[in-house]
């Protein structure tokens, strides 16, 4: 039987074949020592990242914020929150990262602002029906004296997503819709208004030289006409990825604002990119938002929600290479981002984990850690060979496991609030990362102080140990980023062996990969050289949860 080969769109811009790492920049390095990173510690550590071997950064929100949600509640998008520095930071940064040859992608969050924001005060002051309030998504209440919600809708963060106002009257008035926290009101994107100021902002950032955005909840701008009432069944993921007509989630009118967009764009040189952050209950779902005229990129959801079994992986694989090459654009990857568990914890756990769900001192469940971190680097050894554009997030390439122990007094997600401590949220994915065993903060500073507790056992995870050990999770990082280079492994086609078990085995060029996802060895081919192993292994047979790169003599 013919063996299967699946060709990645071709095209020659930089972001079909990147890897994009994700700097979540509260929790990256501490140039000023307050225990928030900022936009100068990231400066500082530019050469640790060419060194690593990645082609581009995301930033994670650095504007200026209350940071009721960690900066996804921008009160104003053309400057920085003194919290990360200044715009003059920012530029040097941007300067810094291009002179190695590191592209820069920014964070949009167009949904929703801040409730500080400029606009939403105006909204809050001014009458309903006015211009001002048109700009957010306000309404009357149901009810005798408008005392109950719109509608019935829940909040992602738990709770209603409706909240009354009190008019200048001093009288109990209109609701305004927030698909997160109540800090977060929705912006209401039928305004021309509310477009123009967008592409206004595009331009801001692209006029300052950013390569890029990651938009934020890219398919929640629009909602159903008439906001119908809407009931997700039991145990939905909040963020919609596993429903299918959500009044509020990938609405078509979503549509005609990346197509602006992409306009946009394109009136800039060098291949600037926009990847949207839509999680959507299908692979060809998700494609719509990357076709030809609209994004760029967008995140492979379906792909990092796959769990570590072998024929769901191979075929997630299979069709997100269909889905997205049918219009052209490549495919991404990910495992690991800021608002889920890291993936050298949640390839292990035992209980169901839904986004945002978090992992907490009495959680169901909990990984072995082992077991977590051998198949959080045979999956990543899986992912690096793919073609395609691939994401990793910060601290992954130290094979930082969730932060499981933090205690309740220092949770900071809105998610652990607004449902009473039920689900813990996202604060253990988003702990500093360790740069130095033996320093202060794992080096995140130089004062020890950390806005979320770092866990004891981190030392072993800290760079400058990883960086003397060749057997190291850093190690095998830059080994596969050097190879995926060399090999130009993002672009190209990808055929797949046929084994008919517990593996995913596929030849990209004379490069193979094997990976065993079963529960006992499996023999290697004896022809088989080793180019890169994700564990270091004695004999004749790949262990379980582990993956190789070979060529054959
Ligand atoms: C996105 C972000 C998440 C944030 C939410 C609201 O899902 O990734 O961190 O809480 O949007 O902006």
């Amino acid at each position: 039987m013919a063996q299967l080969e699946q060709f990645a769109a071709p095209g020659t811009q930089w972001w079909r074949s990147a890897v994009i790492y994700q700097i979540y920049p509260r929790s990256f390095a501490d140039a000023s020592g307050d225990g928030i990173g900022d936009l100068a510690g990231i400066t500082g550590r530019l050469d640790d990242l060419k060194e690593l071997g990645v082609d581009a950064i995301w930033l994670s929100p650095f504007m200026t914020s209350p940071q009721k949600d960690a900066g996804y509640d921008v009160a104003d998008y053309r400057d920085v929150d003194p919290l990360f520095g200044t715009l003059a930071d920012f530029d040097a940064m941007l300067e810094q990262a291009h002179a190695r040859g590191i592209r820069v992608i920014v964070d949009l969050v167009p949904n929703h602002s801040s409730d500080q924001h400029a606009w939403f005060q105006e909204a809050l002051k001014a009458a309903p029906g006015s211009p001002e309030r048109a700009r957010y998504i306000f309404r009357d209440g149901r009810g005798e004296n408008g005392e109950l919600p719109p509608n019935n809708w829940e909040s992602v963060f738990g709770g209603g997503m409706w909240e009354r106002v009190t008019e200048a009257d001093g009288t109990p008035g209109q609701w305004y819709l927030h698909i997160f926290d109540p800090t977060q009101p929705d912006f209401d994107w039928t305004n021309e208004e509310v477009r123009e100021e967008f592409r206004s902002i595009l331009r801001f950032w692209l006029d300052r030289g950013v390569d890029g955005f990651r938009v934020d909840v890219a398919h929640g701008m629009i909602k159903a006409d008439g906001l119908p009432d809407y009931s997700p069944g039991d145990g939905a993921d909040s963020m919609g990825g596993d429903q299918t007509e959500v009044p509020y989630w990938g609405q078509d009118g979503v549509h005609d604002i990346y197509r602006d967009w992409n306009r946009v764009l394109a009136e800039y040189d060098g291949d600037r990119a926009l990847c949207g952050e839509a999680w959507l209950p299908t692979l060809e779902r998700t494609a719509l938002w990357v076709r030809p005229d609209e994004m760029h990129q967008t995140f492979n959801f379906p792909y990092l929600t796959t769990e570590w079994d072998a024929a769901a992986l191979r075929a997630v694989i299979r069709d997100s290479l269909d889905a997205f090459g049918a219009v052209g654009a490549p495919s991404t990857w990910v495992l690991s981002n800021h608002d889920v568990v890291r993936h050298a914890s949640r390839l292990a756990l035992t209980a169901e984990n839904p986004q945002g769900e978090g992992i907490g001192p009495n959680s169901p469940g909990k990984p072995d850690p082992v077991i977590g971190l051998s198949r959080g680097r045979a999956a990543t050894t899986i992912m690096l060979a793919l073609p395609g554009s691939a994401y990793l997030y910060q601290g992954e390439e130290l094979g930082l496991p969730e932060a499981m122990e933090i205690p309740d007094e220092f949770r900071q997600d809105p998610t652990w609030f607004r449902t009473d401590g039920k689900r813990y949220g996202r604060d253990g994915c988003r702990v500093p990362i360790p740069w130095q065993a033996d320093a202060p903060a794992y080096g995140f500073n130089d004062t020890g102080a950390s806005w979320l507790p770092q866990p004891e056992e981190w030392a072993e995870f800290a760079r400058d140990v990883e960086e003397n050990d060749p057997t190291s999770t850093l190690a095998l990082y830059k080994q596969l980023l050097r190879e995926r280079r060399e090999r130009q492994l993002g672009l190209g086609s990808l055929v797949w062996h046929d084994r008919g078990d517990d593996t995913v085995a596929f030849r990209r060029g004379d490069l193979h990969v094997l990976a065993n996802l079963s529960d006992a060895p499996i023999d290697i081919d004896p022809q088989a050289r080793i180019v890169i192993a994700s564990e270091p292994f004695e004999g004749s047979q790949l262990p379980v949860d582990t993956a190789i790169w070979y060529t054959l003599n």
